[in-house]
């Protein structure tokens, strides 16, 4: 590459990237001010290291607010950041419901492979974490892989988070093993949509299969649905993220 396109090629990844934030933060303004209980959500997961943002968090308790889920199904868990956020939210908007938080506990992918190793540990950070936060009676916790905790699995479920190993094969893995139980009017998260080719991929092909709709991207992360027409809060979502990044390749806006 010539030292011109070089310099054209930093001012482009200096410009994608000042256009997602200032989408980030303009989206999490609004999506944060649409309910004063957020903060509380936010209190209580925003401590916990871990991967789930806050514009994440609040674009999602926009949707569990309107769902009322009664059981949150979540294939990640790590440090337990997002599972506080799912207990958490389950407490401040009053529902009766659980999570099931799912995870080996042997670590991301991220830190195996830049680490060199196979294993690293996170179950008892994620117990700490919980206790800490005084949400365990919402949770309900199985160390195993996402495919194992699934043989046997029957109740229906409302709310899916896909956040495990992010790989093509093991995201339609635990698409095909869980999308089977969602309810009629289930919505499904997929972390890591946007960052990784293969899991943008594995997405389309899930929804190719039509059993779930894909609605579209927001925040890193792809949001489907039983239903063909997303939600309202979805939709409020996906809206949120368009006036900027509209203009940026790589973002799904399906209905
Ligand atoms: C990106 S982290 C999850 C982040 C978390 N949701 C948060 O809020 O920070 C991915 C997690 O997936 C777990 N994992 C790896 N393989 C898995 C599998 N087959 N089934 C379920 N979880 C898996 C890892 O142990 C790791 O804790």
């Amino acid at each position: 590459m010539s030292e011109m396109g070089a310099k054209l090629e930093r001012v482009k990844v200096a410009a994608r990237s000042a256009v997602l934030h200032g989408q980030n933060s303009w989206s999490m303004q609004f999506l944060a001010s649409q309910d004063p209980r957020f903060a509380d959500v936010w209190e209580a997961a925003g401590a916990i290291p871990g991967w789930f943002g806050h514009v994440n968090a609040a674009a999602q308790f926009h949707i569990l607010a309107e769902l009322r889920p009664e059981r949150i199904v979540e294939i990640g868990s790590y440090l337990g950041k997002s599972t506080v956020f799912y207990a958490k939210s389950l407490e401040v908007l009053g529902i009766d419901g659980k999570v099931t938080s799912i995870d080996p506990h042997t670590g991301d992918r991220q830190h195996l492979e830049a680490l060199g190793i196979s294993e690293l540990p996170s179950f008892d950070l994620f117990r700490s974490h919980l206790l800490a936060t005084g949400i365990s009676d919402y949770v309900e916790t199985i160390v195993a892989t996402s495919h194992e905790a699934s043989a046997g699995w029957k109740d229906p479920i409302d709310f899916l988070f896909i956040d495990g190993w992010h790989s093509y094969e093991a995201v339609m893995e635990d698409g095909l093993d869980w999308i089977p139980h969602l309810t009629d009017r289930a919505v499904v998260f997929f972390d890591d949509a946007t960052r990784y080719p293969e899991v943008s991929r594995a997405i389309n092909d899930l929804a190719g299969r039509g059993t779930i709709h894909l609605y579209g991207d927001a925040f890193g992360q792809a949001i489907a649905g039983r239903r063909p027409e997303a939600p309202k809060s979805v939709q409020t979502v996906l809206r949120s993220y368009r006036p900027l990044t509209r203009y940026l390749p790589g973002h799904r806006f399906v209905r």
